[in-house]
């Protein structure tokens, strides 16, 4: 017991006694909190790099894949196709691509590609988020008289070209968002990944 009538011992007792009661509380708030931060295996896959074979896509053909839940649009684009890019960039919203959010700077080109004939672009119309019908054909539709193929949006009428720049009188303001994307192989395409290994 000391002067001040406190005895140390008991104290030094109690705060040992007290320290190990929160270490062990702790301890049972801390559990459900690190496995809230553990992505499960669903979301793993959900956020993981997806993987097209391009090689059996015909020319002038397009392909639906998935990556982080949304519609990838792969077109094999033909000579044609490419030649006809330039034609109608007076009719274009956006024909340079100034919208440099909208594409990886590898893709910031008229192709709007890493390999010209082979397009990588999200299938989600920048106006209000529908999927764009592909028709691929130039030739006169009901929504473009001077249709030179593209995608057309069937929510509110927004015109894509086979590059997914978007036409002017479209309500979309920009092009379709060409995703992150490189070649594994010479045929294997990665949508999510940057790096080029090819
Ligand atoms: S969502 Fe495509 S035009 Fe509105």
């Amino acid at each position: 017991m000391s002067q001040d009538g406190v005895n140390k011992g008991r104290r030094t007792l109690l705060v040992g006694v007290t320290s190990a009661v929160g270490a062990v509380g702790a301890g049972f708030v801390a559990v459900p909190f690190v496995k809230s931060w553990v992505p499960s295996e669903k979301a793993k896959a959900a956020g993981a790099p997806a993987k097209i074979d391009v090689s059996k896509i015909e020319p002038g053909s397009m392909l639906t894949a998935e990556w982080r839940g949304k519609p990838v649009y792969v077109v094999r684009r033909t000579d044609d196709m490419l030649e006809n890019l330039p034609e109608h960039n007076d009719r274009l919203k956006d024909p340079d691509n100034s919208n440099k959010a909208q594409q990886p700077a590898y893709a910031d080109n008229i192709n709007r590609s890493r390999k010209p004939e082979v397009l990588v672009v999200l299938g989600v119309c920048t106006h209000l988020g529908c999927a764009p019908k592909y028709f691929g054909e130039v030739q006169p539709q009901q929504f473009d008289a001077n249709w030179p193929g593209g995608w057309f949006c069937p929510c509110h009428g927004s015109r894509f070209d086979l590059s997914g720049r978007v036409f002017q009188g479209s309500p979309a303001a920009s092009n379709l968002e060409i995703p992150p994307h490189s070649y594994e192989s010479a045929n294997v395409v990665v949508v999510g990944v940057d790096e080029e290994n090819a």
